[in-house]
């Protein structure tokens, strides 16, 4: 696909406000070209309390793509926030030809208002919470909820939640229905997204995945395989070849980083969406039926992302990865982990998964812990393509600060029960299941 840069939206995803607490400010958007950003804050009567145009310091931007570049900006006030109340915000951005305001997005704004908001409170009594999050299960979106609860609050219906805690699922790399996959496809190809190449015996790249007759709903064929070298392996699987994967919904499987990095423009943004059509040419006929079927609910969960993104960028957000965030049993076991990380078609996966959670979820939370990991992401992530992304992954798998605390009333911790579960063990046991 030929990448017309003209048509594509400047903001694809976000703005999302992230870590928001006394003197610290963090939203997360994800631009279609390189920006100066430009924030300015405004109190309840409109009164500026800041604005500047962003340094490097404060802006820190990962090229994840041709056309897709990941912001974080972080905003250090040299005052503290007014506490209970609302705060508008406006983001510019800049560069040698356009000028756009984050405003001049469609819907972004509730009824009657110039610029979002979010509520900024020291307190955290009213905390919306978010659990799992799939675009293919049958009911409605739980995040739509949230855009009724902060429109009703605008309206001084209810009293404005204090923060939004999603500490489910936010994407399931495990398991994706076959439109969203074809979905994924189709925005790699507009943003020109870099998967690079791993090691495997077969499928080496992306362009080898997309070709395969398995790529779509068969990806359980192409998934690694274990198999057994030692008796504690061999007890532990009975001594047959597994799959080191386990979730019996792995036939579509997410694979390379750009797939990851898709996904998540996908379900927190309408816009990538207008470029998407649903065309089951290259499913099996076997599985089109259920192709069709799926489409039907992810088109359905597609026509509710303007109300998420807009509920997203009026309410601070904290998030946690679960498991599918990574992969179903995401370190559940030590031999999960010997077995997944000692295979280095299944370590890459896994690390593929982690690189997008850094940069879509954990990031926000607490940038300062990220600062070592965002220079050597920086170094990996040029505009062409990604150079020594192994490297970052053993990084990001050996980082153990994923956890975090919100300094509100009473104070919010934020366990990481997912990359240290399985710590009491000290020796090889069976997986009980
Ligand atoms: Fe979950």
């Amino acid at each position: 696909m030929t990448i017309n840069t003209s048509v594509l939206p400047v903001i694809i995803a976000g703005p999302i406000v992230r870590k928001a607490i006394n003197k610290q400010i963090v939203f997360w958007l994800v631009t279609s070209q390189q920006y100066q950003c430009c924030v300015t804050l405004y109190d309840e009567n409109g009164t500026k309390v800041y604005s500047a145009t962003l340094t490097d310091k404060q802006h820190a931007c990962i090229t994840v793509g041709k056309q897709a570049f990941v912001n974080l900006l972080n905003i250090h006030l040299t005052d503290d926030l007014p506490d209970n109340t609302w705060i508008s915000y406006n983001i510019t951005l800049k560069n040698s030809t356009n000028t756009f305001n984050c405003t001049e997005l469609n819907n972004l704004c509730y009824e009657n208002q110039a610029y979002p908001r979010f509520w900024h409170t020291t307190q955290a009594n009213h905390v919306l919470h978010g659990s799992c999050r799939k675009p293919h299960h049958k009911s409605s979106d739980g995040l739509l909820a949230v855009d009724t609860q902060i429109a009703n609050a605008l309206k001084d219906k209810n009293p404005a939640p204090d923060l939004l805690m999603l500490s489910g699922d936010q994407v399931y790399i495990d398991d994706v229905a076959g439109p969203m996959l074809s979905a994924i496809h189709q925005v790699i190809a507009l943003l020109g997204l870099h998967s690079g190449s791993w090691q495997n015996e077969d499928i080496e790249n992306s362009e080898q995945l997309l070709s395969s007759p398995d790529c779509y709903y068969q990806r359980d064929k192409i998934l690694p395989l274990f198999e057994g070298d030692n008796d504690n392996f061999l007890d532990f699987f009975k001594g047959k070849k597994k799959r080191v994967f386990t979730s019996v919904s792995a036939h579509n499987h997410l694979i390379s980083f750009a797939e990851v990095m898709a996904m998540y423009l996908l379900v927190w943004s309408p816009e990538l969406w207008e470029f998407v059509t649903f065309d089951d040419s290259k499913i099996a006929t076997k599985h089109q039926q259920r192709y069709q079927e799926e489409q039907k609910v992810i088109e359905e969960f597609a026509k509710g992302l303007p109300s998420v993104r807009r509920a997203l960028a009026h309410i601070r957000t904290f998030m946690i990865h679960d498991d599918h965030d990574i992969t179903d049993d995401w370190n559940l076991t030590r031999e999960w982990e010997e077995i997944a990380y000692g295979h280095p078609f299944s370590k890459r996966i896994i690390g593929n998964a982690l690189t997008g959670y850094w940069l879509c979820q954990g990031w926000g939370n607490n940038p300062e812990v990220f600062d070592e990991i965002y220079q050597q992401a920086k170094d990996c992530f040029s505009s062409n393509k990604m150079n020594n992304i192994d490297a970052l992954i053993d990084t990001l798998l050996q980082f153990n600060q994923w956890h975090y605390s919100v300094e509100t009333h009473p104070k919010m911790v934020v366990l990481d029960t997912r990359t240290q579960r399985w710590r009491s063990e000290k020796k090889q046991t069976a997986l009980q299941v």
